[in-house]
């Protein structure tokens, strides 16, 4: 883990103070160990070392049992995730399909590297060894949802709906927003 991939998130941080008075309510156990964890996740979308030896000092546990549970279940993660996640797979049956093709092109199209988030939050880039859905090489998920035989036209026209539909979302809350306040004069 490097400190490049915690950019962003420093000793002061609000977040740490919040996560703290999270931490003051309960007691050091295995269970209030996952509690803090997830309250962490939510707090920072993921867990970096940075945060991991925060909750350790915090708790006065060992950073290598923190780092223990954060991988040992797959719902902790140690990268930014953004509002979709995409897993290029880049297993044999979709290597040989041409899942090398997909993933450049995410990358150009979204302008990261598997690891990373785009700057506004939406897409977050990995890959993943076979996702057990050969037949339908190669395979993309996005937010966990299965995406096969795909194609350079269908990775775009995929990146562009989801475009669409954040901004509808974004949309809506506006406008929900101002009804809100509209109804409050
Ligand atoms: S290699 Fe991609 S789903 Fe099996």
């Amino acid at each position: 883990m490097t400190h490049s991939a915690c950019k962003g998130i420093t000793p002061d941080d609000p977040r740490f103070a919040e996560l703290d008075a999270f931490i003051q309510d309960g007691r050091a156990s295995a269970d209030f160990l996952i509690a803090v964890l997830h309250k962490a996740q939510q707090l920072f979308g993921y867990l970096p070392e940075e945060v991991q030896r925060h909750v350790a000092a915090k708790l006065g546990l060992p950073p290598s049992e923190v780092y223990g549970v954060v991988t040992f279940y797959n719902y902790f993660t140690l990268t930014p995730v953004g509002k979709y996640p995409i897993n290029v797979c880049m297993g044999t049956a979709c290597y040989v399909q041409g899942a090398g093709r997909i993933l450049s092109l995410f990358e150009r199209e979204l302008g990261i590297q598997p690891g990373q988030v785009t700057p506004d939050g939406l897409f977050s880039l990995e890959v993943c060894r076979c996702l057990g859905a050969c037949g339908l090489a190669p395979v993309v998920t996005v937010a966990g949802e299965v995406h096969g035989k795909m194609t350079e036209s269908a990775a775009l026209k995929l990146v562009a709906e989801l475009r669409e539909r954040a901004a509808a979302e974004q949309a809506e809350a506006g406008k929900a927003v101002a009804t809100v306040g509209g109804e409050a004069q």
